[in-house]
């Protein structure tokens, strides 16, 4: 880009920091005027299509999208430098006059926006009672080694797809966690083009005391990846890797990240847990959290509808069949037993109208979803119809129940 001249009109332009990016796509989503984009490295923000409406700014579980330069009027940035980037360029030292109509909106104008937004898709927020996350504390280019203390395969033998419990651990280095949250890992090595690979988000499994409680370690569940979404051979470098990690080898992890996809905390809080296959990470670090606070008979109600292929293709839930009913419902729907009917988990929440009703408008209820995207549509959709059962509205019901925080979607 060329210096901008002397004294001439400034905008402040909305920028990514790729170095801090990681590349989850929550703000390309987020976006209401289809201002962010992306290809293969980078995600790039249009100049002359945003708006500065922050939509995206507060659900980025990184900061890396609250970023700007002063630029001159007509030099911005392009499309083609942004995704050329490996780290932002510096601010250029400017003199000039900054324009009103595209310059960053007061703190105070951002903030009302992001009030009245809440609760119509705008950004999401965290529980009142969640505990304080700790949000990128390892940078891609600061990140903390982490020793493999475990991988365990939990899928049966036969069964066709490959799902790993890695256990991570942080030795004397803090890595403070909540439920809900995820963190990063590094593969070694370089892309087709010679640079580092860029690290992957896993969810994570283990509630914030510790795979084991009172360890600093974390556990995971990762899917290796063995074919694209067209279904033709394609090996995923990072899950590869992991399910692939051997006691003892050392990891290259960043994070945690989230802030908003977090459990509640206070007592009676109920919560409704939707997931598919490895989606079941964070509803098993919720279900561990109540589980070990049983005791106290603070919490409220856990009901968990969980999809997989078969009972061999369960991650996580076997024990958790042993739980009684009175700590937690658990719904299985699996897709693909021998001369069984396919059975998905909105077919489960629409076994159970009433009660997922009952939940719906429970405003200690806090629900989470988490898994395929198509699962999330046939949710909703089931969500509509229950409500409609029940003469009431969905499209009216889902901005309360965002802007109360009680719903909260991560799928892919
Ligand atoms: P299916 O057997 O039709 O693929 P996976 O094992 O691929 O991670 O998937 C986990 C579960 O989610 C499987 O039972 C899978 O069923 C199911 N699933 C796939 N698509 C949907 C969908 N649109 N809605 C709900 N569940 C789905």
């Amino acid at each position: 880009m060329n210096a901008p001249t002397e004294n001439a009109e400034l905008v402040r332009q909305h920028l990514i920091d790729p170095e801090i990016c990681i590349r989850c796509n929550t703000c390309e989503e987020m976006c209401p005027v289809d201002a962010i984009t992306h290809d293969s490295r980078n995600y790039v923000i249009k100049f002359d299509v945003c708006n500065w409406c922050n939509a995206c700014i507060g659900p980025c579980p990184t900061g890396a999208i609250d970023n700007s330069r002063n630029v001159g009027k007509n030099k911005v940035y392009s499309l083609e430098e942004q995704y050329s980037w490996d780290s932002l360029p510096a601010q250029e030292a400017l003199s000039g006059t900054l324009t009103a109509t595209t310059a960053a909106l007061p703190e105070t104008v951002v903030s009302i926006t992001a009030t009245a937004q809440a609760g119509q898709g705008g950004p999401a927020l965290a529980p009142w009672s969640a505990a304080h996350p700790y949000v990128n504390l390892y940078t891609p280019a600061n990140p903390v080694t982490a020793t493999v203390t475990g991988n365990y395969r939990l899928t049966a033998d036969n069964a066709s797809s490959d799902i790993h419990h890695i256990v991570l651990d942080f030795g004397s280095v803090p890595f403070p966690v909540l439920e809900g949250q995820s963190l990063g890992i590094i593969p070694p090595g370089a892309d087709a083009n010679g640079k580092p690979h860029l690290l992957r988000m896993y969810s994570i499994a283990s509630p914030r005391e510790g795979e084991r409680a009172g360890h600093n370690n974390i556990a995971l569940t990762v899917k290796r990846v063995v074919e694209d979404h067209e279904g033709k051979p394609a090996k995923g470098i990072a899950s590869n890797y992991v399910c692939d990690l051997k006691k003892g080898d050392r990891v290259q992890v960043t994070g945690p990240y989230g802030s908003t996809y977090l459990m509640p905390n206070h007592p009676g809080s109920s919560l409704m847990m939707i997931c598919t296959g490895t989606g079941s990470a964070p509803m098993r670090a919720m279900t561990e959290r109540r589980r070990r606070r049983m005791e106290q008979k603070e919490g409220g109600e856990l009901v968990l509808f969980f999809g997989a292929r078969s009972p061999e293709e369960l991650p996580y839930f076997g024990p958790l069949t042993k739980l009684s009913k009175d700590f937690i419902d658990v719904n299985f729907a699996f897709s693909r037993v021998a001369d069984q009917p396919k059975k998905y988990v909105q077919d489960l929440i629409r076994d159970q109208a009433d009660k997922v009703f009952k939940m719906l408008k429970d405003d200690n209820c806090y629900i989470y979803i988490c898994g395929l995207k198509g699962m999330e549509t046939g949710v909703l959709e089931a969500f509509r119809d229950i409500c409609r059962q029940h003469g009431e509205d969905w499209d009216k019901l889902q901005p309360q129940l965002l802007s109360k925080a009680r719903f909260h979607v991560e799928t892919y």
